[in-house]
């Protein structure tokens, strides 16, 4: 039999300017080159220590428990969700687009009881609407995503948080698409359980949910009647082995991965949050005007877009992949279309990380006017 000849892996270089993931900072890339030391090995428990105080400062909390989960950020979610949540727990999940829908499925799964908040895609979650629902039910915990990414909505917590916390439930945050991009003050919001992802504003490979807990939280999660079901993300025992005194063998860290982290962290702490935040704001804006200059309008209630990315509608008469074809083809360039109901209404453009710069928006904006040119539209339509 003939051998077939599996040749070079030669990806092409894009620029990624969608929902995720967006490019790998160089500095991170050389990390993921360096040599693999065992798991437990006294350089790597360092390392282990070093990413642990680089997430207490991106999360901006002082919470013992911060730490990377192995596994994307559902990865994280799910471990957020299993860990608090027991059979016929009651929790108040925010839905207001499909991240909010993933959290509510995840909480049924566990044998919760999902009583869902909802909005508008595109629009944020109204606080009385939490509280209603938390002066009706028994629920343990209130469920919200800081950035839908799927619409490109930042959701205000800080009101959220005081409800939450009136009604003794614990507030529960996805930050997948804001950590490292939009301003996030895990102690000072009264956020108790937050999860995370490293591909979006921390530009590292997916692979990694950076999460942390308040005591309030771990208090929870060690007065449960019953064992976590998932024996992988349990906290307490992941815990066991990222905690500096412990170092409990619990699974084989992706090393390479956890080396990444820690750059992309570093790198974050050499900018600083506050300079991170404004960058992010910058050039969002500086994209909105933009796309509303070409003559397309924002999808997202402007009043909250997000800093890390911008949701557009797509032009009457359009066609979404074609644009986004020629975007790839032609340029390089990734954009995202819409998710669930918004497939082909929307288009979703991030600026994640090291991505979120003014050349980055020259670019993307060129390029959308040329692909929206040769598919027949014009501002005027
Ligand atoms: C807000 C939000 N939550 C959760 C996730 C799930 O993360 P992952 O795809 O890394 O599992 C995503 C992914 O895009 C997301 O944007």
């Amino acid at each position: 039999m003939s051998r077939k000849n599996y040749g070079d892996l030669k990806p092409p270089e894009r620029l990624l300017l969608g929902a995720g993931p967006s490019n790998i900072d160089p500095r991170v890339l050389r990390a993921l080159t360096l040599p693999i030391v065992e798991h437990l090995d006294p350089y790597f428990t360092e390392v282990m220590n070093e990413t642990v105080e680089l997430l207490r400062y991106a999360f901006r909390t002082n919470n013992r428990l911060a730490l990377p989960i192995s596994g994307s950020g559902s990865a994280g979610m799910e471990s957020a969700v299993c860990n608090i949540i027991e059979k016929d727990d009651e929790a108040i999940v925010c839905v207001n687009g499909f991240f909010g829908e993933r959290i509510s499925e995840m909480v049924q799964r566990c044998g919760g009881k999902s009583i869902e908040v909802r909005s508008e895609w595109g629009k944020t979650i109204e606080s009385e609407l939490v509280e209603d629902s938390l002066a009706n039910s028994n629920a343990k915990a209130v469920f919200i995503v800081h950035a839908e990414t799927s619409t490109g909505i930042l959701q205000p917590l800080k009101k959220i948080s005081t409800i939450a916390h009136e009604y003794d439930a614990l507030l529960i945050v996805d930050t997948v698409t804001s950590l490292g991009g939009c301003e996030l003050s895990i102690d000072d919001w009264g956020i108790d359980l937050c999860f995370s992802a490293s591909q979006k504003c921390l530009s590292c490979p997916p692979g990694l949910a950076p999460i942390t807990a308040n005591e309030k939280a771990i208090n929870t999660i060690r007065s449960r009647k019953t064992k976590v079901q998932s024996w992988y993300l349990d906290l307490s025992t992941i815990e066991k082995y990222w905690s500096e005194n412990n170092r409990a063998y619990h699974h084989t860290a992706p090393i390479l991965l956890v080396y990444a982290l820690r750059e992309g962290l570093r790198i974050l702490y050499e900018e600083r949050l506050e300079n991170r935040w404004a960058r992010h704001k910058e050039n969002i804006q500086m994209l909105v005007e933009g796309l509303e200059d070409i003559g397309l309008e924002i999808y997202t209630d402007k009043a909250h877009i997000c800093p890390s990315i911008a949701a557009v509608k797509v032009p009457e008469g359009v066609k979404d992949e074609e644009v986004r074809r020629r975007l790839r083809e032609e340029y390089n360039i990734t954009i995202s279309g819409g998710l669930g109901a918004l497939k082909e209404k929307i288009w979703r453009i991030g600026l994640m990380g090291i991505n979120s710069n003014r050349k980055n928006v020259v670019l993307v904006l060129e390029a959308l006017k040329s692909a929206l040119k040769k598919e027949g539209y014009s501002k005027s339509n």
